[in-house]
């Protein structure tokens, strides 16, 4: 597999700098969102985990609450580091998160700095890891203000946690001023994670050109709106899919005849131009300037390298 790494790693995959910050990303990451957690089959997520790495995938997204169970993604992704990769931790960048609910009490959800500081530590010893590369805020907590978040982070990088700073989900108005807090820290955003497709582009509107202008790399989440963007549901809701998961985000109801219409309007528009409605939307986002990576998901080895051959050439 190591001699895999190797010859793969330059074939196969790009490396973009996220903002103006040295740090490179792969033009595709892997999230551990869904079909990592302790529900899933352990022996797949590792699959898929080693072939992203083989093929080049340096860049893997977890957060506190993944799963399910909630922590349960760290805790697979710890193992398989731990087992499989643990010479090759220099050669990734593994992000971890902290915002939604994730124990119960006032200091498990939100935005506190008792709330960061104790998750970013437990998911430090979930994944076994020293440091995690990137470290972010979730999402805006209107109830705690946005200096003591954005300071949570700057103490996180300084105390050695994480190397950089991030932010996910914020409005623009308040993603600004996270951007001013932390440049005047030196703990510079080194990269926004939003959530980007073809059936939701209002942030590249929003809140894509406010990175650019300070300096911050784009990571678009969900590019495949959880498996629309794909053939998945052309002929109703598999088994096997997100959407007939009950842990699943994705629910059954929003795959409704309307989005369907939508789905395969976009199906076509890829099919004139020879691609997968998978590939046209993988592309489409990449093509955006201002862009890092686009973090996708996948429940098997195949919808990965699907995926990786949607971008061999972008
Ligand atoms: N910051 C945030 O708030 C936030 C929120 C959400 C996600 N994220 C991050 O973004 C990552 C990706 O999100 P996502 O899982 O929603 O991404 P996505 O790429 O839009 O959806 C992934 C799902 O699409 C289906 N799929 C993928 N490739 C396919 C292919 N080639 N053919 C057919 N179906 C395919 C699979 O569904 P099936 O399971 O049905 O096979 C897969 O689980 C997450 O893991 C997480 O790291 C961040």
């Amino acid at each position: 597999m190591f001699y895999l790494l190797c010859k793969h790693r330059k074939q196969d995959m790009q490396y973009r700098y996220s903002g103006h910050s040295g740090l490179q990303l792969p033009v595709l990451s892997l999230g551990l969102w869904h079909n990592f957690g302790s529900v899933d089959t352990y022996d797949n997520a590792r699959a898929m985990l080693l072939r992203a790495f083989d093929r080049g995938i340096t860049h893997f997204d977890l957060a506190n609450n993944y799963g399910p169970a909630p922590g349960s993604a760290e805790l697979t992704f710890g193992r398989v580091l731990r087992e499989d990769l643990a010479t090759h931790r220099d050669e990734m960048i593994v992000s971890s998160k902290a915002g939604y609910l994730m124990w119960g009490g006032p200091y498990g959800d939100g935005g506190s700095r008792k709330y960061l500081m104790a998750s970013c530590d437990q998911s430090l010893k979930r994944t076994g890891l020293d440091y995690f590369d990137i470290f972010y805020s979730h999402r805006y907590d209107p109830h705690t203000p946005i200096e003591e978040t954005m300071q949570a982070l700057v103490d996180i990088v300084r105390s050695g946690k994480a190397l950089y700073a991030g932010i996910s989900n914020y409005p623009a108005d308040k993603q600004q001023e996270c951007y001013q807090y932390l440049r005047e820290a030196h703990v510079p955003c080194v990269l926004s994670q939003y959530k980007a497709n073809l059936l939701h582009t209002e942030t590249l509107t929003d809140n894509l050109p406010l990175a650019i202008d300070n300096g911050s790399g784009f990571i678009c989440y969900s590019p495949l709106a959880q498996g629309l963007l794909t053939d998945r549901y052309f002929h109703g809701i598999p088994a096997d899919s997100r959407a007939a998961r009950p842990e699943g985000y994705l629910q059954r109801e929003q795959v409704t005849p309307e989005i369907m219409a939508r789905v395969m309007r976009l199906n076509e528009e890829a099919a004139a131009e020879g691609l997968t409605l998978a590939q046209y939307a993988l592309r489409g986002l990449l093509r955006q300037q201002g862009v890092t990576s686009v973090i996708i998901g996948a429940s098997s080895v195949e919808q990965l390298d699907k995926n990786l051959s949607a971008v061999e050439d972008i």
